[in-house]
């Protein structure tokens, strides 16, 4: 079978995607590329031998030899480039968090229908084997019908990741809530079997607003502006971006539709990175120790008792063969856009969860930018999550 002739959209640190799904005679390769930096142009031209380099999304998108696109861009740029893409009839596959905004999901699930075009939002979190671990254990009733849920996010890279480009700023992101939390969001909605209809959120800029070391207007981020051992504390960060008006820290509460009560919590200036998921059922209850390779999911359901360390139930995390990219994650999720791609049917990712996770993540940053007030979160079109339910045929 030929390989699928993929067009890349940006070329910045999610490259690493475009990357991966780069695997000539294995099913898929790169044949276009647009970015408009000059840099990511001059890396991609190596990583991708013979595919059209360029500055001009149009081109790629347009371009005969270009059977589906991979939209890796800043967030608010999504909608706009998945529309173009399948309106072109290409299938797209779209980084999360799908848009910015709720309205901009829908119409990109609104044109995917219209079109009949394959839609496929990367929420690779689906794909990770710890996530996977914990809805096993779900679904096989260890720890009864699940009613609350706590997540904790420690975003120990943070001040490298999310303050010293774009992801800083409400223009590109919205919040935090969307860029990072969509994930976890999308997560907990899996694990859950639901999505939130209400949400209530507390949120601050406590650490990085303070810090005054920011690169001017168009200065480039220096080129230690990650480093996996330094940076730290947190005031000790240069090079931050100019603007900084998203939350550091966010506290989200939030009432499924299934009854299911959810707690969501993010900081950004944590020692450590990592997540830490809590599920509590009617029978029994599950917490991860570690989230990627060498990490478990501990489940506690045999009878009542104080602090307890020893769980009644270990499982270790599996390691994947690949574990490249997220504990293992993206070439999975790769190998199911391809298939995707190309067949089309059900997916374990999904375009109207992928919806429900932003439309839950705008209401809670609007919650947290007006004191805490509880809101709404307006559900999808039953007729357009009816299309996308039955693997976006009919
Ligand atoms: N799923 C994950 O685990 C994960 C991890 C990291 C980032 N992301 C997402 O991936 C996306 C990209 O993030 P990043 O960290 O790579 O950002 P980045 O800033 O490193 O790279 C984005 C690139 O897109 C280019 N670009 C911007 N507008 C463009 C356009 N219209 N046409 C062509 N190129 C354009 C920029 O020049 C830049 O090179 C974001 O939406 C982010 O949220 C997802």
């Amino acid at each position: 079978m030929p390989d699928l002739r993929l067009g890349v959209l940006g070329y910045g640190l999610r490259g690493s995607i475009a990357r991966t799904a780069h695997r000539p005679g294995a099913g898929a390769r790169v044949t276009a590329l647009a970015d408009h930096d000059p840099r990511a142009r001059a890396e991609a031209a190596p990583a991708f031998p013979g595919a059209r380099i360029c500055t001009d999304h149009r081109r790629v998108v347009e371009d005969p030899d270009v059977d589906a696109v991979l939209v890796l861009t800043p967030d608010h740029t999504h909608a706009d480039l998945a529309r173009e893409a399948l309106k072109a009839g290409k299938p797209v596959f779209v980084e999360k968090p799908l848009a910015v905004d709720i309205e901009s999901c829908d119409n990109v699930l609104r044109t995917a229908r219209e079109t009949g075009t394959r839609l496929y939002v990367g929420h690779n979190m689906r794909h990770m084997p710890v996530v996977r671990l914990m809805r096993d254990i779900i679904r096989r009733g260890e720890i009864g019908a699940v009613r609350t849920i706590w997540v904790r996010h420690f975003v120990g890279y943070g001040g490298d990741w999310y303050f010293k480009d774009w992801h800083a700023e409400q223009r590109c992101t919205n919040g935090l809530l969307l860029q990072k939390a969509a994930h976890d969001i999308d997560v907990l909605h899996w694990l859950a079997d639901g999505y939130t209809e209400r949400v209530q959120a507390l949120g601050d800029l406590m650490v990085y607003g303070d810090n005054p070391h920011r690169r001017a207007p168009g200065e480039p981020k220096t080129d230690d502006w990650y480093t996996k051992d330094g940076h730290w504390p947190p005031h000790t960060q240069r090079g931050l971006n100019p603007v900084i008006d998203v939350e550091d820290v966010s506290l989200v509460n939030m009432r499924l539709d299934n009854g299911v009560l959810a707690a969501y919590q993010q900081c950004h200036f944590t020692p450590d990175y990592w997540r830490n998921y809590t599920v509590i059922g009617d029978a029994g209850r599950l917490e991860n120790f570690g989230d990627g390779p060498g990490g478990a999911v501990r489940v506690w359901n045999s009878r009542r008792s104080g602090y307890r360390a020893e769980p009644d139930a270990e499982y270790r995390v599996p390691t994947v063969e690949d574990n490249a990219g997220h504990g293992g994650a993206d070439p999975l999720l790769i190998d199911e856009f391809v298939r995707f791609a190309r067949d089309g049917g059900l997916t374990d990712t999904s375009p109207v969860a992928a919806r429900m996770s932003v439309a839950a993540g705008v209401r809670a940053t609007e919650s947290l930018r007006t004191g805490g007030t509880p809101r709404a979160v307006p559900p999808l079109d039953p007729e357009l999550a009816a299309y996308f339910e039955r693997g976006q045929t009919g």
